[in-house]
């Protein structure tokens, strides 16, 4: 066993947070690790709330493709200085090439949804000091999987990039965190090597406390974004090589 890091564990000492999506998966672990890492106090938010065990767990109701639910959000979370925007959803079966109602579905939980929550807590956070928005993206933001989910996903990555420029002013501290699979509920038919949700959370909130705007929490991933300068010629076809191996096809 590792001798436990003060300086890690102290990372969010008195922070305030609040988790989109936080019943399990990556949710969990950002309200679990926050706790761990000394925040005062964590919003658990999500669709249907789940009861928690420890007193400084706050549940809250929010469905983020609900404009009011992310009003009554804002109202009922003033004190926020750590948004996680984590919250989305992909379907099985996803295709470019499916109905254009089930991409507008993706589209409306993992852009609109997370911009809107974005937007609504940009004043809280500058209220509180400026604070940080981190935001889970995805190693499909650089992969040409043919799915809305990694559409959206790159779609979210631009407009991260975009709300760091636009909340400079205010001091907010806004992270992209890039991924590839996890294991969590959400790439259970996948069967291929994935990354363990502690090992991804662990890293994205080391990335908050060290000032980082990104964070790469797996080797293929920075694997990947270095690789990004390549020419396309030759970038694609070992993109391309690299996912027919992941995915078995
Ligand atoms: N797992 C991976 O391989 C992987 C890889 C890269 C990035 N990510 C990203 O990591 C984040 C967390 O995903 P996960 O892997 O932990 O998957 P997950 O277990 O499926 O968690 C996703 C969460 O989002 C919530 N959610 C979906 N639609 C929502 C809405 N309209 N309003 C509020 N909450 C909603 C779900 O809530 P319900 O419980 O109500 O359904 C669920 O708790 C996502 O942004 C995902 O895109 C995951």
């Amino acid at each position: 066993m590792t001798a436990p890091d003060d300086k890690r564990e102290a990372s969010l000492h008195g922070r305030i947070v609040l988790v989109t999506g936080a019943n399990g998966g990556l949710g969990e672990q950002f309200v679990l690790q926050a706790l761990e890492r000394g925040a005062s106090k964590v919003y658990a938010a999500a669709r249907t709330p789940r009861a928690w065990a420890d007193a400084r767990i706050q549940p809250l109701s929010l469905d983020i493709t609900d404009a009011d639910a992310v009003r009554n959000a804002v109202l009922a979370a003033p004190d926020v200085d750590l948004l996680i925007n984590n919250a989305a959803i992909a379907p099985q079966g996803d295709s470019l090439f499916g109905s254009e109602d089930a991409a507008r579905d993706i589209f409306d939980t993992n852009f609109f949804g997370t911009l809107r929550v974005a937007n609504a807590f940009a004043p809280i956070l500058a209220a509180n000091g400026g604070g940080t928005m981190l935001n889970i993206l995805s190693s499909a933001v650089w992969v040409s999987i043919p799915t809305a989910y990694a559409a959206s996903k790159a779609a979210m990555w631009s407009a991260t990039n975009g709300l760091r420029f636009a909340l400079e002013g205010q001091g907010t501290q806004v992270v992209g965190l890039h991924v590839g699979m996890v294991d969590t509920p959400m790439a259970a038919h996948f069967d291929t090597p994935k990354s363990s949700p502690a090992s991804v959370v662990a890293q994205a909130y080391d990335g908050v406390a060290a000032g980082d705007i990104e964070v790469l929490a797996d080797e293929q991933t920075r694997d990947l974004k270095s690789r990004l300068g390549e020419k396309a010629e030759e970038f694609y076809p070992w993109l391309h090589g690299m996912l027919r191996a992941l995915l078995g096809s």
